[in-house]
């Protein structure tokens, strides 16, 4: 059953609109394959998808086989592929270095359960490259990341609220699925308690004076941040706003939080921290540093750190973390293999330099033919929004003409060009000059015949 409920994590089709619904039926016409086995899907997957944003109208198409840049589905289409696994393919689909490792491991076992010195060299990869990174814990998500990198604030300060930012997303731990989406002051889902709401404080991106107007009178463990809100638009903080917002919790004894798992490794090889010039306490990362396989880590200095230690501490004091999977050794290993390409900097800057070209060409692109766009982003992610004025946080953000990107997205689609619809790009360093210059092209040709509504 399709409800407005939907709208939650994707956008809805309007009722009446012949031009979308045309669109849409050139789309089912060259998915019937996929078609049936979203029919399949629905019978088992609830909403047929096992993640609610990768559902998109009038159904996701289903893939077959990546390699590179590129995605094909069941129904014969192949795709240059902008979603690139939620961000976290920074070398695109099966890189040969990373296969070759991760095959060689696969004859040495899949899951240990014990301890093995590939989670040691990947911390070490990790702390040589992430400036706040003395010692690190891995998970297996971003959302696990988070939820422990939080329960270990509390644990060190002794306090319970936290603060968190207007539209950041940081997972779907209950202390911080909070304030994802407007309105902010609805729930994200149902079955949040009102103790996980309570404790958490929402704050103002890239405003520093309303940070501190909200938290007066208040004790917060931690504030966690993203350095360039990724599902809130794509949207980097201010230099000063991290800089002021670093002094204010040294001031105020807050651990700072950076959640890395986008700007991780992207934004340079020691991420956001080492790209702003702002150390937090604890550093939230994911996605890139997986190598293709699922992961999440949090690291700090090791005073922070060793409350995680089961030897050292008792249970009172003891900030626990754990899991079956935790430092799996073909993720350790797939992870190693993509940190050590990505560690001198050179991939990094290049995709940098393409992602300067793509948010400035589509921007002039727009501008060109008369339609109201702005491009955000950072490094190799941007985000196209179709509004008038300046992006500068979740608020202004949640202004833009979804429809209208919607119709962008499925017009690409329809000429082999990926983007999860209404949601960010990005590249890896597997997109040849012809991709990048495909997406200028199909876009200028967007723009030039379907821009102005
Ligand atoms: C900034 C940020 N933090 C945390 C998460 C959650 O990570 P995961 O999906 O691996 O649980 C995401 C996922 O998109 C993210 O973008």
């Amino acid at each position: 059953m399709v409800t407005d409920l939907n709208i939650n994590d994707h956008y809805k089709l309007p009722k009446q609109d012949d031009v979308i619904f045309k669109l849409v039926e050139q789309y089912i016409s060259k998915r019937p394959k996929s078609k049936a086995l979203y029919a399949r899907a629905q019978k088992v997957l609830p909403g047929g998808v096992s993640y609610g944003i990768r559902y998109f109208e009038p159904y996701p198409f289903y893939t077959a086989k990546a390699r590179g840049s590129r995605l094909y589905d069941v129904d014969g289409n192949n795709y240059v592929d902008f979603w690139l696994g939620h961000t976290a393919l920074i070398l695109g689909h099966s890189p040969p270095k990373v296969v070759e490792a991760v095959k060689k491991q696969l004859e040495d076992g899949t899951h240990y359960g014990t301890s093995h010195e590939s989670e040691i060299a990947l911390a070490e990869q990790i702390v040589k490259m992430v400036p706040s990174a003395k010692m690190v814990r891995f998970t297996n998500s971003g959302t696990e990341a988070n939820m422990y990198a939080t329960r270990l604030a509390r644990a060190c300060t002794g306090k319970d609220a936290i603060g968190k930012f207007e539209g950041g997303w940081h997972g779907g731990y209950d202390a911080l699925h909070v304030g994802v989406k407007q309105p902010f002051n609805v729930p994200e889902s149902a079955g949040l308690t009102s103790g996980a709401i309570r404790d958490t404080v929402l704050l103002p991106f890239n405003d520093l004076e309303g940070v501190k107007k909200r938290l007066r009178g208040k004790k917060l463990a931690s504030i966690v941040i993203e350095p360039v809100l990724g599902g809130g638009g794509g949207i980097p903080a201010e230099k000063d706003f991290l800089k002021g917002l670093r002094e204010f919790c040294d001031e105020k004894d807050i651990l700072l939080i950076f959640d890395e798992v986008i700007t991780g490794f992207r934004l340079a090889p020691g991420g956001g921290q080492e790209y702003y010039g702002v150390k937090p306490d604890i550093s939230v990362l994911g996605k890139i540093m997986g190598g293709g396989f699922p992961i999440g880590a949090f690291c700090a200095s090791a005073e922070i750190m060793e409350r995680l230690d089961s030897t050292r501490y008792k249970r009172s004091e003891y900030s626990f973390h754990g899991g079956t999977f935790t430092a799996n050794p073909i993720t350790m290993i797939a992870g190693l293999a993509t940190l050590r390409l990505l560690e001198d900097g050179r991939l990094i800057n290049a995709l940098n330099r393409s992602g300067d070209k793509i948010r400035a060409e589509v921007k002039d692109i727009f501008g060109k033919w008369g339609v109201d766009v702005q491009v955000t982003g950072v490094s190799s992610i941007f985000n196209v929004h179709f509004l008038k004025g300046i992006v500068k946080d979740a608020v202004t953000c949640a202004r833009e003409d979804k429809k209208k990107l919607f119709d962008y997205d499925l017009r690409l689609m329809a000429r082999g060009i990926f983007f999860l619809p209404t949601h960010n790009g990005n590249i890896s360093s597997a997109h040849s000059k012809m991709d990048i210059e495909k997406l200028i092209a199909e876009t200028e040709d967007y723009a030039k015949h379907y821009g102005v509504s």
